[in-house]
């Protein structure tokens, strides 16, 4: 039975991976070197120069100077800008120019500004606000990487995958890079052998974590260590029992794994790298047979999953501000990409880097930026649109189930004084952030940004008696709005039973009408 099991958990995962890479296949545009960005891992950059052709460089110099000239750079928060080094660098100037104070002009401009997730602004959050006489147990985190190059080629988009721009911002990322410096080449990486674990190449192919993103989940992490280690004392100061006190999974791409290892150089004190081991995750929704006893291979959530996509293809196709953007972004963009999330890659990743867009007229840095936080508009709203798909709620609702079943289950063994990590982190994507909100009902269909945190904490009554969750989505404290524990509050904290009952019962019976994950995996019934 068991080998029956693990036989079809793996035959799943094949499957997968094999629509991946014909997913990967089909967006590709043809100049590319498909059996270079087929890899999972990354560690040696393409270079840019099977897209760049000499003229291409030249006007690309033309563009620039247009538009140091064209547009200042006005700072708005004076402890982390300082003009005359941006001007002297060019960094981030779209970025800066978007802080501009007639930027509100522009549908969108500031939820593309949150979307990008600027490094050099200060995390902070609710994460451990509890009442007093109540303390902070666990902590389950679920992040989206941080900031990456687009998943396909763009002309003249040079985007590096090191830190020479911005070393100097910050200590936090110089004490990160004096330390990895001696990780440059790591044989022993449980990755791969050729895989960095920081972003190492002067110019990123496809895909990578940028010294952007990995100052995010720096940032991420250093906040958390506050809140978490110094405040809470979850974890032994000195980091020497961090293998049973933390368990860390990544899924296996160069950028979450970067992600994580970043997040954790910032949270845990006395970080090594080699004492606390990431384990690689295969398939994106974090489902583990070893730690849930379920079958991964769940036939319906393929269904489901199939359903939803023609529902979704239908809907862009019928889309008219879809396709009026589309039509504006690949004009500028020339690249005869029509794919979706490729496209809206692109324009963001021009203006979350303040890199001149490919576009070479006096105002054109305006209307891509306008067209940019349209494009960002549309993609909310095609992901609000999901939220009436119930074939794609129950694809999600499927897909995360083990996830959600492990850390209850974590989480429950907790509140028995079972041995157990204190500290887990997943290290996913944004599909992963979006399936975890829409099973705890409150996905708003919004594109999670670059370096999305979502926690889970398990909260204990000084007198040992009660449990509680809280939930917390980059920074704010959502408890009140998570489905089972509306009306249940006290001082704001959800019963753990409340998340124990939902997982074990409520969510399987409530959406899919049968008594186990097991039968509502056997076939998709709409
Ligand atoms: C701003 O940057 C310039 C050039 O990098 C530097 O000389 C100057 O000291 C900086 N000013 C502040 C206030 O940091
Ligand atoms: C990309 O940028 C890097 C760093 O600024 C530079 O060394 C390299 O020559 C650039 N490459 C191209 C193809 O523009
Ligand atoms: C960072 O600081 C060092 C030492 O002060 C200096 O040599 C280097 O040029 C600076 N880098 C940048 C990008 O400003
Ligand atoms: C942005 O683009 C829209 C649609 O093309 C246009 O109506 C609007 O005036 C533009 N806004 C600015 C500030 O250019
Ligand atoms: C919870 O405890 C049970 C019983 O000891 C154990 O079998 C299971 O693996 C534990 N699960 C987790 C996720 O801690
Ligand atoms: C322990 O604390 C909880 C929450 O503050 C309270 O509801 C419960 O009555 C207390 N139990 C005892 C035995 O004091």
């Amino acid at each position: 039975m068991l080998n029956k099991e693990r036989l079809l958990g793996f035959l799943f995962v094949i499957n997968i991976i094999l629509i991946i890479l014909y997913i990967m296949y089909l967006s590709h545009d043809q100049h590319a070197n498909k059996s270079d960005q087929t890899l999972p891992y990354k560690a040696h950059s393409l270079g840019r120069s099977h897209y760049q052709s000499k003229t291409e460089q030249s006007v690309k110099n033309v563009a620039v100077s247009n538009t140091i000239t064209n547009f200042e750079v006005i700072p708005s928060r004076s402890d982390l800008t300082n003009n005359s080094y941006f001007i002297k660098t060019g960094l981030n100037k779209a970025y800066f120019w978007l802080e501009r104070k007639h930027d509100s002009q522009y549908e969108g401009i500031q939820r593309l500004k949150e979307y990008c997730n600027s490094p050099y602004d200060k995390v902070s959050g609710e994460e451990g606000v509890v009442p007093t006489d109540y303390k902070v147990v666990s902590v389950h985190v679920l992040i989206r990487h941080g900031d990456r190059t687009p998943m396909i080629p763009v002309n003249n988009l040079n985007i590096s995958c090191n830190f020479d721009d911005i070393v100097n911002r910050s200590i936090l990322l110089q004490r990160y890079l004096e330390y990895m410096k001696s990780y440059a080449v790591w044989k022993n990486n449980p990755f791969s052998a050729i895989l960095s674990p920081f972003p190492n190449s002067a110019v990123c192919s496809l895909s990578q974590l940028t010294g952007q993103g990995a100052m995010q989940h720096l940032n991420n992490g250093d906040f958390l260590r506050n809140v978490y280690i110094k405040r809470w004392k979850l974890l032994e100061d000195d980091g020497l029992r961090q293998k049973s006190e933390v368990h860390v999974r990544s899924t296996v791409y160069s950028r979450t794994y970067q992600s994580a290892v970043a997040f954790l150089f910032g949270f845990i004190p006395n970080f090594k790298l080699e004492a606390l081991p990431i384990k690689p995750q295969a398939g994106i929704y974090f489902c583990s047979t070893y730690h849930t006893g379920f079958n991964c291979a769940c036939a319906a959530a393929s269904q489901y999953h199939s359903m939803a996509e023609k529902a979704r293809s239908t809907i862009s196709k019928n889309d008219k501000l879809w396709l009026s953007v589309k039509r504006d972004l690949l004009k500028m963009v020339k690249n005869g990409q029509q794919w979706l999330n490729g496209l809206f890659d692109i324009s963001t990743a021009h203006i979350c880097h303040g890199i001149v867009p490919p576009c070479f007229t006096p105002g054109c840095m305006k209307e891509y930026i306008n067209m940019t936080s349209r494009v960002i508009k549309v993609k909310d709203r095609l992901g609000h649109e999901n939220i009436y798909n119930e074939a794609y709620q129950k694809f999600q609702r499927l897909a995360i189930h083990p996830l959600i079943f492990e850390i209850a289950l974590r989480m429950f063994n907790q509140t028995r004084s079972l041995n157990v990590p204190k500290f887990v982190l997943y290290s996913g994507h944004d599909l992963t952030v979006t399936a975890l909100s829409v099973a705890l009902g409150v996905n708003n269909g919004e594109w999670p940004k670059y370096a999305t945190r979502f926690v889970l904490e398990l909260i204990q009554s000084k007198n040992g008696s009660k449990f509680y969750i809280r939930a917390i989505f980059n920074g704010k404290d959502i408890t009140s709005k998570v489905l089972f524990c509306q009306g249940k509050l006290e001082e704001g904290l959800c019963p753990a039973n409340e998340f124990f009952m939902f997982v074990l019962k409520e969510h399987i019976r409530k959406y899919f009408d049968d008594s186990s994950y097991f039968k509502a995996c056997l076939k998709a019934n709409i």
